[in-house]
């Protein structure tokens, strides 16, 4: 291990509002090195005071000749240190350097094949072919450079693209117009890992025991021998907290958990045990089950609904933490993206469809210190550390669960008959997943309660009975889904199942409608 802090070397990540912005950092965090990514059109400050030791330029869906076009900071092409420009960045990168751009119908979408003509030490001796230096990529390019500016030369060309990777002769500056960021680009992550470690020089410290180290060293210097308190959901962010915070100031931590009578099966029952039986974290399990209900009578609104819960949450997480008169901090399991999206850069500008409540916000009238130390990481990393830090995989792996739980997922007017009905199917379900090693196949798998009576026989009596829809959806960011392609045997097991041990079910159906125009949820 290197006596480097985690974060000495570190990537600057220019978004130009790619779509697989996100993406680059992930793959550079992935070869072990901290990198950040803000938008190229932030605060030169903000820039100068990150110290960056290279700069990587994303992809854009913009052209480089629009009069408006998002430009690479001066202060960039000023610092004398290594840059990687992707795609439009490398447009970005010739046009302002003094070089031609065109947009004349040259595009190139998908796989092409990518000849090195003149080494550099970018892409010297990576190859997908054994006799010939090719590299098999993924293009996304509408523009493409025409003449590159003065200094620079080119290292490869592409059937659409005479001039598909560029270099500078004297300083660390590499243009390349595909994207080494995605799987297909085969050396994808061997040609990050050349700039990022060989050229740019980082270390490859960050891992998730040295990231482990580092948090608990701040969580202890910032949280000192005072107290914390944190909303533990059961899923994957808070929990990995819980675990972090433990770790790092043990029973200092309480962490609130707050059974509102729309979990799954068993799930509080599974949080006490991991968190207070396993790992000795102090928890305090509040049961207001029928606190929701009662609330949630007659209320049949989706966004209603989700008001009512998110707002009653909060009302039970301040009076429990109120009792804690010696709390200063409140811990929060906001990740890396949520903190991106919530910078308003050109990054990330999702709308909202539904109004998302997320467990564990800071309720307005408390006034308690924030500890977040997750801000700055990725989903993956939060999974890894969670591994880490002992939490069991099938809690770390779970797909995700809405804050307002089985509340969206019983269609309509909530109560605790159709509650428990959906428990069990929704039970049956994941579990059929997982004996059938689908679960990690899927993103999401839930089942959903139709309060519409359906009629259906059995033996010789007719039964007039409840309707369950199954939902499994794959999708990489939860924007865009398609109905998983679960193997019809497997449904007919889990139809026959359920209707067969789930009282007041007659009938199940699979739902195959993608995202758009349908939402993951019913509601
Ligand atoms: P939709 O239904 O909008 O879901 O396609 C996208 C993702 O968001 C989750 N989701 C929620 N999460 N509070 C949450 O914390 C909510 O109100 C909520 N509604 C949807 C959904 O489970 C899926 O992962």
């Amino acid at each position: 291990m290197t006596t480097n802090s985690i974060h000495e070397d570190r990537i600057l990540i220019l978004d130009f509002g790619s779509q697989y912005t996100q993406l680059i950092a992930r793959r550079v965090r992935e070869i072990g090195v901290y990198c950040e990514i803000m938008g190229w059109d932030v605060a030169h400050e903000h820039i100068a005071a990150f110290n960056a030791t290279g700069y990587i330029l994303s992809g854009s869906p913009e052209s480089a000749l629009a009069s408006e076009a998002p430009a690479i900071p001066d202060i960039v092409l000023e610092a004398d240190k290594p840059v990687l420009g992707i795609c439009y960045g490398m447009q970005s990168m010739a046009h302002q350097l003094g070089g031609d751009v065109d947009n004349t119908g040259h595009s190139e979408f998908g796989y092409a094949e990518v000849q090195v003509i003149k080494p550099c030490r970018l892409l010297q001796h990576l190859s997908d072919r054994a006799d010939q230096q090719v590299l098999d990529v993924w293009m996304s390019h509408g523009d493409r450079v025409e003449r590159i500016p003065d200094g620079f030369y080119v290292t490869a060309q592409s059937a659409n693209a005479p001039i598909a990777a560029i270099a500078h002769e004297q300083k660390p500056w590499f243009g390349i117009q595909f994207h080494p960021e995605v799987t297909h680009t085969r050396q994808g992550t061997a040609l990050l890992s050349r700039f990022v470690i060989d050229i740019c020089g980082c270390a490859a410290n960050w891992t998730a025991d040295n990231i482990i180290d580092d948090q608990v060293r701040r969580i202890q210097e910032q949280v000192g021998d005072q107290q914390v308190i944190l909303g533990l959901s059961g899923g994957v962010d808070s929990s990995v907290v819980a675990a972090l915070l433990h770790r790092a100031i043990g029973a200092q931590l309480t962490c609130v958990f707050v059974d509102n009578g729309l979990l799954r099966l068993h799930e509080g029952d599974q949080v006490m045990q991991t968190f207070a039986d396993n790992l000795g974290v102090r928890v305090i399990r509040v049961d207001a089950e029928s606190r929701f209900l009662d609330a949630l009578k007659g209320i049949t609104d989706p966004e209603e609904k989700r008001r009512v819960i998110g707002g009653l949450f909060v009302d039970v997480f301040e009076e429990e933490a109120g009792r804690l008169t010696d709390a200063a901090f409140l811990a929060q399991g906001t990740i890396y993206p949520d903190v991106i999206e919530s910078a308003g850069s050109a990054t990330g500008k999702a709308h909202l469809i539904k109004s998302h409540h997320n467990v564990g916000g800071l309720p307005d009238t408390m006034t308690l210190k924030l500890v977040e130390p997750l801000r700055e990481l990725f989903k993956d990393e939060v999974r890894r550390l969670g591994i880490e830090l002992g939490l069991p995989a099938t809690m770390v792996q779970r797909h995700p669960f809405p804050g307002p739980g089985l509340g969206v997922r019983i269609l309509g007017e909530v109560t605790k008959d159709y509650a428990d009905i959906l428990r069990e199917a929704d039970d049956i379900f994941i579990k059929g997943l997982r004996e059938h090693g689908l679960y990690d196949k899927v993103s999401q798998a839930f089942a959903v309660f139709l309060p519409v009576k359906s009629v259906g026989v059995t033996g010789d009596g007719r039964r007039y009975d409840f309707v369950v829809a199954l939902r499994a959806v794959e999708t990489i960011d939860f924007m865009t889904a398609r109905a998983a392609r679960l193997p019809f045997d497997f449904l007919d097991e889990m139809s026959r199942t359920i209707i067969n041990s789930v009282p007041r079910i007659s009938r199940v159906t699979y739902d195959i409608s993608s995202k758009p125009p349908a939402t993951i949820e019913w509601e």
